[in-house]
């Protein structure tokens, strides 16, 4: 029998809470490949460093793996069946449970309730019809991948920021950020 009980009633945890996808796109859709970024774009490293610090972030077991290790100054919750415990991450079995979990340490530490998914391509596409706030990295190419960012319908979404990067020595591609947020937001 599970005796843990929440300290507070769940609602709270969730009020005004965004949900984020934070996430690299090809135009033809391609977010990774062989459990990489099909991509070099330092500055598209540095806008993610910066969007979650001090943030709470979510990822899939294999972004998890791609990645190779928690990233500091920001709370991981790593979706997994399969993983062991680990130092500077904490394991819980799907996405509710991940919401949950992000949203309480966020209210018991007083930040504000930014949830954001950094992926991947599994995480994104069962999380689609509950996110509320978009940043898309638009890399301007079309590349081979085997993982993808789901079609999004933006007619419910406004676009609040735009902010283009030209390719450069560090930078493959010609990239945007682009932030959307769900109108039922607003
Ligand atoms: N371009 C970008 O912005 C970006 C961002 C992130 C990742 N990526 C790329 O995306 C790729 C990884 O994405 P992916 O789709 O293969 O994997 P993923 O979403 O990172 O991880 C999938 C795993 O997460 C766990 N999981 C997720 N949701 C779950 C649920 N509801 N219930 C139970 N388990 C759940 C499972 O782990 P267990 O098998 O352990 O149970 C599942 O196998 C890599 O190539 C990475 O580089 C790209």
């Amino acid at each position: 029998m599970n005796h843990i009980q929440p300290s507070r009633p769940l609602w709270q945890y969730k009020l005004k809470m965004i949900l984020s996808h934070l996430v690299a796109l090809s135009n033809n859709f391609v977010i990774g490949v062989n459990n990489d970024l099909p991509w070099k774009l330092k500055k598209d490293l540095q806008h993610f460093s910066a969007y979650t610090q001090n943030k709470t972030i979510v990822m899939g077991r294999k972004t998890f793996e791609s990645i190779g290790r928690p990233l500091p100054n920001r709370k991981n919750i790593v979706i997994s069946s399969t993983l062991s415990s680990q130092d500077g991450i904490e394991i819980v079995k799907n996405l509710d449970l991940a919401v949950e979990a992000a949203s309480k340490w966020n209210y018991e530490n007083d930040q504000d309730n930014e949830v954001v998914l950094i992926g991947g391509g599994f995480v994104f596409e069962e999380s689609k019809e509950i996110v509320n706030k978009l940043i898309l990295t638009r890399v301007d190419c079309e590349i081979k991948g085997d993982v993808f960012y789901p079609k999004m319908d933006l007619k419910d979404w406004n676009k609040i920021s735009t902010k283009s990067h030209e390719k450069d020595d560090e930078n493959e591609f010609d990239f945007t950020v682009e932030t959307y947020l769900k109108i039922s937001l607003i």
